[in-house]
């Protein structure tokens, strides 16, 4: 017996060893240098930078409420998070936090009592960020006035609700580590790639996640859905992939929110829409350069063409389509798709119209948008909604039509796919 509970106790121990050995947390406190580039600012106001281009503020701020008071609802597969507030206030905040808390929580995953974190936060992104800048985000966030509010429980179902499923999760999909420079790249690709990776977080939302909300793979070929909507892939020319793109003209997406010259249309809508709003279009035109020219340079793994072409089997739909484009669109969006500058995009040879995704298409014209209100486009056209007026084998019908005429080859849509799509008109 004695035997047998002290192999029993060597295994405990060696379990929580290993538990301990391989648990995803980097022991050191971070002195890593800071990527390239110190510009001549002080913290506070360089926190005040970076927390805007991490766009901190709006998921911890609810619609209507105090800055980084928290509250704002975040709708995912497995139920509802609420952001927790993070003014300074010392009961409801992180007033109490030190910097090397609040390092713990970007980098590590974990709250100040040790709790750790769910992947919504997407520390997983966060990681990338230097210690130095991270310092600097903490002494803006303790200058942010106090508001006491208390955290609100998130509304998970189960087995989601249990955090110490975090445990495995994290062993699986989660590697703390600053962003290391690629010495065979530029200065300006690795202040690109530490922003896009880190800070930006751009593949929380544009990477696809596998069924425990994980980021499927490093350079991953396929888009996520976020917030009802659908992050086309950076990796894709046929998606959201800048690879052919000029520079300045992807400067111009990111800060103004749209490309104004008549050969390159592209807008940003719904969650795009509000990182311009609330981040990208305040980040100084260097970064923003960077960022593109990494953006260029990320593997291309999608085909320039291709795709079904006009079919007798959906004829009938489209000329029902034709004639709702007629009456409700040509309007704005010209007779050919060719759009009307400046108000209306072409839609013809428009990737946003033929991504293989039907979600996004679906999602504007039921319920309409408009891109941010930016200095560089500070009247955004709107495109009117529908829902009201047309029913969802109409909108089926016309997204058919425009998805399958002047060039554009893509698959039909079906009732089905704009019914799912009615009841959650999230912006
Ligand atoms: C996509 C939305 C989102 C963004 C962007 C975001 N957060 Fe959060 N954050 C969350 C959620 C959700 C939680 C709660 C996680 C949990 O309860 O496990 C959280 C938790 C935290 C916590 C832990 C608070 C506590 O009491 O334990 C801190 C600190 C924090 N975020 C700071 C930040 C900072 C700083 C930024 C910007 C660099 C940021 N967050 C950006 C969603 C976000
Ligand atoms: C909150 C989720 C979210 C984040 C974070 C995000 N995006 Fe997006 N992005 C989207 C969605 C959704 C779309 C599709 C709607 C649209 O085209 O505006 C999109 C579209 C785009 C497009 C294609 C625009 C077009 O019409 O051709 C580009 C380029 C892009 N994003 C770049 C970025 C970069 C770079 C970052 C990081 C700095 C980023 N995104 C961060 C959700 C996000
Ligand atoms: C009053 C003018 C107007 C009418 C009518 C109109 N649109 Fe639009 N549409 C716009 C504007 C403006 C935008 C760009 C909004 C933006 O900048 O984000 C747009 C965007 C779009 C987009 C997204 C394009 C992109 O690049 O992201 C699609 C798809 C679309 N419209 C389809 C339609 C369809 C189908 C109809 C008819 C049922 C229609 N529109 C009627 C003005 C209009």
């Amino acid at each position: 017996m004695r035997k047998l509970l002290a192999v029993l106790a060597v295994l405990v121990a060696l379990t929580l060893l290993a538990v301990w050995l391989l648990f995803p947390v980097d022991r050191q406190d971070g002195e890593a240098p800071r990527a390239a580039y110190t510009p001549p600012v002080d913290s506070v106001e360089r926190g005040r930078e970076l927390v805007t281009m991490a766009d901190c503020r709006a998921c911890h701020t609810a619609r209507g409420g105090a800055p980084f008071a928290g509250g704002y609802a975040i709708p995912t597969p497995f139920g509802t998070f609420f952001t927790p507030n993070i003014t300074p206030d010392a009961q409801t905040g992180i007033g109490r936090w030190s910097a090397t808390d609040f390092w713990h929580a970007l980098h590590n995953g974990y709250s100040k009592d040790g709790t750790l974190l769910y992947p919504t936060f997407p520390y997983t992104n966060y990681t990338r960020i230097s210690r130095r800048d991270a310092d600097d985000m903490y002494a803006y966030l303790r200058t942010v006035p106090p508001v006491s509010r208390p955290t609100r429980a998130h509304e998970l179902g189960f087995p989601y609700n249990h955090r110490l499923l975090l445990v495995a999760w994290r062993l699986l999909f989660f590697r703390p580590g600053v962003y290391e420079s690629d010495s065979t790249q530029s200065a300006d690709w690795n202040r690109g790639a530490y922003l896009a990776q880190g800070l930006g977080h751009c593949s929380a939302c544009h990477e696809a996640r596998n069924a425990l909300g994980a980021v499927k793979s490093k350079h991953n070929p396929a888009g996520g859905l976020v917030l009802n909507w659908y992050a086309p892939t950076l990796t894709s020319p046929r998606e959201a992939g800048v690879h052919d793109w000029s520079i300045p003209n992807i400067v111009m997406l990111l800060k103004t929110g749209r490309t104004g010259s008549t050969a390159l249309q592209a807008t940003t809508m719904g969650p795009m829409g509000e990182v311009v709003y609330n981040s990208l279009q305040y980040t100084r035109d260097e970064e923003l350069r960077a960022m593109a020219a990494y953006l260029k340079s990320l593997p291309d793994t999608g085909a320039r063409s291709g795709g079904l072409v006009r079919s007798s089997a959906h004829t009938g739909t489209l000329s029902k389509g034709e004639t709702i484009y007629a009456d409700d669109c040509a309007q704005c969006h010209g007779d050919n798709g060719e759009g009307r500058a400046p108000a209306a995009p072409p839609l013809a040879g428009n990737r946003a119209v033929t991504m293989s995704s039907t979600v996004n298409p679906v999602r504007i014209v039921l319920f309409g948008g408009y891109s941010p209100g930016t200095a560089g486009n500070p009247r955004p056209f709107g495109m009117p909604p529908y829902f009201q007026t047309l029913r969802d084998d109409q909108i089926a019908d016309v997204l058919s039509y425009i998805r399958a005429s002047w060039g554009n080859h893509a698959p039909p849509v079906s009732g089905d796919e704009v019914g799912r799509n009615r009841g959650s008109p999230l912006f």
